[in-house]
Order: structure tokens, then C-alpha cells, then sequence
């Protein structure tokens, strides 16, 4: 019997059939809906059971139905349980012996009540729900799930990721190995030296090279285990070699789970600029492993929560008090993830105007990092942007006066710097901003914040501005 299987489980209507099925799918696994294969055997619906045979007889019938179909060939599979499975401990004992067992995070109580009653009748035990509560909170790996635009699946949570890597073609950041791999029970193919400086065509040929010695082929997927540059090399190997295979991204900064990760896009830099070569390739599947952010330096907590800011003054969730003293829970990052997947999914290839949005705070900050020769890290950089750009906006008379100083308190809260360091203005940028890859002619497109919930794509002549300040 297969050790690899995963099980979805989670309250009624918390939508198991739909990320079994999914997820399945991106895995390339077998799926089985455990109440349709009962149905199946009993040769009736699930109320019928009920209300011919009893819930005793149900739960019988359930706990056999389990066993085959976990059981049945050595290949692992995704099973979505029913809401009330593995109540039974030794069904419990059963799953979590060959398998991980996933457990949907709801939205709310009140919403899954809410999405219960609109399917009233079809769910024998829709109300116990709520008095479930503490069982389903029992199972420690969690999971939430969304798409990103190209059905690109993405689950969030925790300790769900080594089910995951299971028997897959990993090519894993070299630092994120040697912390990880052995506790995931994983063994990449393939190790990219950790830092943006290994970003670089010969690091792709390198990927290139191991491919073809590991004999991948056009069916085959590749599963990215590491931050933002491994993601972004990972996909773009993946999406020229045989002229596209699929992938997998395992994100395990900060920044590369609300950010780098999701959007499609990848590359690597050239001498002549960063992310210069490059292409939209979504993976088929994003996980999101908060546990990983346990062995995350405070600084690149800092970088990521730089990117989180970002998308609380685009989606307009400033309001929600950001907790710096803890790490970021799975729910805080799918909510903060959510206004970037909301962007790509309308844009997602750049070309509505829409997702120059997620470029807030960054012409300074690009600015910024080229005038201190990246001595200044790309998350301190968008901190300071976000806020230059603020007092931009208020010049402007886009923005209110205090706007700058309230965006500032929120990085300043993060630990992140938000004043231009020694010896750099705005007028000094000037020159590097025209510069800026997202130019039009002589003015600069900027993604302006002009408060929570209000940034605007706005065309500005930098040369009037440079005069009004
Ligand atoms: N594709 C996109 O849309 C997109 C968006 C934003 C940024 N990016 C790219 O992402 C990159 C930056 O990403 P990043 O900040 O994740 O950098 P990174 O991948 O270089 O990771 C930063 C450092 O953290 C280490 N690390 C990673 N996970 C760890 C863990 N769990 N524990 C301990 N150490 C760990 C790595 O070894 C590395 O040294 C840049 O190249 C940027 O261009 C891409
Ligand atoms: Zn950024």
C-alpha cells in the first residue's frame, strides 16, 4: 500500500470533491470521492442510507468503502473524504498511517453554515458542522485553496508540502536543501546556488543540462522548492525545455509565497538587467507551506511583509492591524495573496493595464536599489518607494497630506527603513526612474498610492514633477 496518499478532509460543503479533484489532476495522481464510491457500492444515495439503514450502518459501510479504495494498487491517490470519515479514530489511524491528511480550512463558521443551508437536504449532517468544530481543528495540516489565472491551483497552508514533493522532480534552492530536504524526506535532482547573483543564463543551461541527464520529457513536471529565484528559474527552465513543460512552485520565502510565486512569471537576469529574459509560464500548481517561514531569517520576514503592505494599500485591507510580533498564518497570507491573484486573473499577461497595480512603491524602488548598488534590499527599497511615492501622490494633490506618514508607520511597524538613505532625493532618482522599464516616451508610468485601497496608474512628465518639489 502507497504511504503517499492524500486525504481531503474538512466540514460539509467546505469544498472537499473540488480540491481533491484539482489537486489530483496537477499531481497527476488518481482521485477518488469516497462518498461517490459508496454511493456507488450501495447502489443508492447517501440520505437513502440514512434513512434506510441508519448512520451506524452508513459509517460501516464508509469505513470499508475507505479501505479498498485506499488500498487498491501501490500508486498513491487523493481521496476527499466525507464531513464526518474520520470521526471514527480508527479511520483516523488508518489514513494518517498511509497517507497525510489535509484539512480545509473553512472561511467562517457562519459561511459554511451560510453555504450548508443553500444545499440543505443533499447533506444528512450539513448542521453538525459547527459542533465539529474542535475535531476538524485537531488535524494539524491545514489547507486553503484558490486559482490563479491559467488554472493555475494554489493551496495554502501548513505541513502540507512534503506530501507533496513525494517522488518528484525537485530542483531545490542549495541553502533551502540543506535545511529542508532531509525533514521533507525529499532528494532534489537538481540544487541551485542560493542568491539573486546565480540568477543567470549559465544557471539555466545548468538546469538544462540536468534535465536532459534526468531524461525529462515533455510529459514530465518539475517542482521548484525555494524563494523567488529559484521559482523564477525553475519555471523558465521549465517553460523552454522541449518548449514548455509543466511545473510545480513550492515557495519558501516570504516574498515568494505573496509575491514571486503566483503571476506566471519567470527568468533570470543579464549583465544588462534584472528579469530580462524571461516568459509567462504558469505552474500548474503553487503550495504554500507557511512552516517554512520558521527557518526565514527576520530580514526576509521583513522583505516579504515589504510586498504584503504593497497589497494591503492595493486591495484596500490596511484597516486589519498587521501583527509584526508573530509570523504570518496561512490565512493571512491567502488573504494578502488574494489581491495579487484578483490582478493577474484580470491581466494576466500584462497587457490590460491592470497589473501595473502590483508595481506600486517600485519605479523608486528600483531607483533606489540601481543608486546604492543593491545595497539596499529589494524589500527596504519598496518600503521607501511605496512611501516616495506617496509623498508623489500628495504633490500631486492626489493624495491627502497625511497619507505618506500613515503608509510609513505600517513599514516602519515591519522593521523596514522608509527614508531615502544619506545622500539620495527624489530629484537624484530622477534620471535612474527614466530609465525604468516600464517607461512610455519621455513620462514614467507609475502605480501610484494615494491611500488604502486607492492606487492609481498615473502618467507623470518627471521633469514637472522634479520642478514642483
Ligand atoms: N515572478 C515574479 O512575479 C516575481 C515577483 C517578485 C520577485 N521575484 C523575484 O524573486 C526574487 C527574490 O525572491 P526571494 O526574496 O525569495 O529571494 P531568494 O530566492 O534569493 O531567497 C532569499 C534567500 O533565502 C534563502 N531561503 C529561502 N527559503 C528559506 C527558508 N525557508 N529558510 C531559510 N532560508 C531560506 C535562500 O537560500 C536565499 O539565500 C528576485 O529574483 C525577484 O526578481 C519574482
Ligand atoms: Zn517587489
Amino acid at each position: 500500500m502507497s504511504n503517499g496518499n492524500i486525504y481531503i478532509y474538512g466540514a460539509p460543503a467546505s469544498g472537499k470533491s473540488t480540491l481533491g479533484k484539482a489537486l489530483a489532476e496537477r499531481l497527476g495522481a488518481d482521485f477518488v470521492d469516497l462518498d461517490a464510491a459508496i454511493v456507488e457500492k450501495a447502489g443508492m444515495s447517501i440520505p437513502e442510507i440514512f434513512t434506510t439503514k441508519g448512520e451506524g450502518a452508513f459509517r460501516d459501510l464508509e469505513s470499508e468503502v475507505l479501505r479498498s479504495v485506499a488500498s487498491r494498487e501501490p500508486r498513491a491517490r487523493v481521496v476527499s473524504l466525507g464531513g464526518g470519515t474520520l470521526l471514527r479514530d480508527d479511520n483516523r489511524a488508518f489514513c494518517e498511517s498511509n497517507g497525510t491528511v489535509f484539512c480545509i480550512d473553512t472561511p467562517s463558521e457562519d459561511e459554511l453554515v451560510r453555504r450548508i443551508g443553500a444545499a440543505a437536504g443533499s447533506r444528512p449532517l450539513g448542521n453538525k458542522a459547527k459542533e465539529r468544530a474542535a475535531h476538524y481543528a485537531s488535524f494539524p495540516n491545514r489547507v486553503a485553496s484558490f486559482f490563479d489565472a491559467q488554472e493555475s491551483l494554489v493551496v495554502v497552508g501548513r505541513g502540507i508540502s512534503a506530501a507533496v514533493l513525494a517522488g518528484r522532480n525537485v530542483v531545490a534552492d542549495e541553502t533551502v536543501a540543506g535545511i529542508w530536504a532531509e525533514r521533507l524526506g525529499v532528494a532534489p535532482f537538481a540544487t541551485i546556488p542560493s542568491g539573486e547573483e546565480h540568477k543567470t543564463p549559465s544557471t539555466i543551461s545548468g538546469l538544462w543540462h540536468a534535465f536532459a541527464e534526468k531524461g525529462l520529457g515533455r510529459k514530465d513536471c518539475v517542482v521548484a522548492l525555494g524563494g523567488g529565484v529559484t521559482g523564477d528559474m525553475t519555471g523558465f527552465a521549465a517553460a523552454t525545455w522541449m518548449r514548455g513543460i509543466s511545473w510545480i512552485n513550492v515557495p519558501t520565502t516570504l516574498l515568494s509565497m505573496v509575491d514571486a510565486s503566483t503571476g506566471g512569471k519567470t527568468g533570470c537576469d543579464l549583465p544588462e538587467g534584472k528579469n530580462l529574459a524571461g516568459a509567462f509560464h504558469f505552474p500548474r500548481l503553487v503550495v504554500i507551506d507557511a512552516d517554512f517561514l520558521s527557518t526565514l531569517p527576520p530580514e526576509l520576514i521583513a522583505a516579504g511583509r515589504a510586498e504584503m503592505i504593497k497589497h494591503e494599500a492595493i486591495g484596500g485591507v490596511g484597516s486589519s492591524k498587521l501583527k509584526v510580533e508573530n509570523l504570518p498564518t496561512p490565512q493571512e497570507i491567502a488573504q494578502n495573496l488574494m489581491v495579487k491573484v484578483g490582478i493577474v486573473r484580470e491581466d494576466p499577461f500584462e497587457t490590460k493595464g491592470r497589473r501595473i497595480l502590483l508595481n506600486c512603491g517600485h519605479t523608486v524602488a528600483h531607483a533606489v536599489e540601481k543608486a546604492t548598488k543593491y545595497r539596499v534590499s529589494h524589500g527596504e527599497a519598496v518600503a521607501i518607494g511605496c512611501v516616495e511615492e506617496a509623498r508623489l501622490a500628495v504633490r500631486l494633490g492626489l493624495a491627502p497630506a497625511q497619507w505618506p506618514d500613515e503608509f510609513a508607520a505600517r513599514f516602519a511597524a515591519a522593521g523596514l527603513p522608509v527614508e531615502l538613505p544619506d545622500g539620495l532625493d527624489f530629484d537624484s532618482l530622477v534620471p535612474l526612474m527614466r530609465g525604468d522599464k516600464k517607461r512610455e516616451g519621455g513620462s514614467v508610468v507609475f502605480a501610484l498610492p494615494c491611500g488604502w485601497g486607492d492606487v492609481r496608474g498615473v502618467k507623470i512628465d518627471l521633469s514637472q514633477v522634479s520642478k514642483v518639489h
